[in-house]
């Protein structure tokens, strides 16, 4: 019983607990079925086709949605209504007030969020320099470069020191140094005790800084979890590229249905004579030599080895 109490408030501290979300615009169905629970101290990255409903999701979770959604949301066990100060939100279209300073827009950023105007500067000042930002705070904001504006609406979105931030697309327009130190800068408030909920195109920086993939699909949650636990439930551990010398199609027939869920090989890609397979593992690799053997299939390996998180992707 002790135990069950324990479990029960320690689940209800999650950063974040979504159950049963639904949710329409007027006459499409985004999100379906929604239901997704994060841990703390934690780095969760949202990926997902165009238009699967990622920003539709993280802005329902910050309240930046007005229209009504079914289910329940709740950040650290409370509704985002009672804890507006627990989690910054870094919206992909960063909304400056364009004829204020820089340093007007710091100052009213705070003051939404309770913080004076001399903390606010102080907090806004600490925060440029984690991310070199080296501005001059009496311009304004519309004379920044894209990058500039970028790292100003993610200071500006955390001046509060939120025990969750929450970015939409937070790497769009930085370039590789710029994107490498924003991965540093959230892989350091991480060490510090911040939870971070992000959306992302950028597979491969994902798959190095993420602890944890979400995978949203057909308005549902289709996969959380490690990249190992992907490969495994899509059956898709290495990537197998043979060029054959020839490929007659009674034998292409003949390989297709051996290509199949029970024996861990699928067809990714076949162009002519070359194939690109997906294997469950490394005995598969030596049964589906075989096979070629049996089949009377010459083959020229071009490539076997481990997939990365674009190619999975591509499958799901
Ligand atoms: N304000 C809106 N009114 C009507 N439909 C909208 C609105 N905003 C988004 N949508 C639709 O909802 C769906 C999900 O959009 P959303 O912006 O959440 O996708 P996304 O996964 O963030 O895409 P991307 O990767 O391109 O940013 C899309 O079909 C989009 O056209
Ligand atoms: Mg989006």
């Amino acid at each position: 019983m002790i135990g069950k109490i324990k479990n029960f408030f320690s689940r209800n501290d999650n950063p974040l607990v979504s159950k049963n979300i639904r949710f329409s615009y007027a006459d499409e169905d985004v999100l379906k079925d929604i239901n997704l629970v994060t841990k703390k101290n934690k780095i969760y990255s949202i990926i997902g086709k165009s238009g699967s409903g990622k920003s539709t999701f993280l802005k329902l979770i910050a309240g930046v949605i007005s229209k009504k959604h079914r289910g329940k949301i709740r950040i650290f066990g409370k509704h985002r209504f009672l804890n507006k100060n627990s989690f910054g939100f870094v919206s992909q279209e960063p909304g400056f007030i364009p004829d204020l300073s820089i340093e007007n827009n710091i100052k009213i950023s705070g003051l939404n969020y309770g913080i004076s105007e001399k903390k606010a500067l102080e907090r806004a000042k600490d925060l440029m320099g984690q991310l070199k930002l080296n501005i001059d705070i009496d311009r304004k904001p519309m004379d920044l470069s894209g990058g500039q504006k970028t790292r100003l609406g993610i200071i500006l979105s955390i001046l509060h020191d939120p025990r969750m931030i929450i970015l939409d697309e937070p790497f769009v327009g930085l370039d590789f140094k710029n994107r490498w130190l924003l991965w540093r800068f959230l892989e350091n408030k991480r060490k510090e005790g911040k939870s971070i909920l992000l959306t992302s195109h950028l597979l491969t920086e994902i798959q190095e800084h993420a602890d944890k993939i979400i995978i949203l699909k057909d308005g549902k949650v289709f996969f959380k979890g490690q990249l190992e636990k992907l490969k495994n439930k899509l059956n898709m551990n290495y990537i197998y590229e043979v060029r054959f010398s020839w490929l007659a199609q009674s034998k292409w027939e003949k390989l297709k249905n051996y290509c199949n869920k029970k024996n861990g090989v699928d067809i990714i890609e076949k162009y002519e004579k070359h194939c690109v397979f997906s294997l469950k593992s490394e005995e598969v690799k030596k049964k589906l030599d075989k096979k070629f053997k049996t089949i009377g299939l010459k083959d020229n390996i071009i490539n076997f080895r481990e997939p990365n998180l674009d190619e999975i992707f591509l499958k799901t």
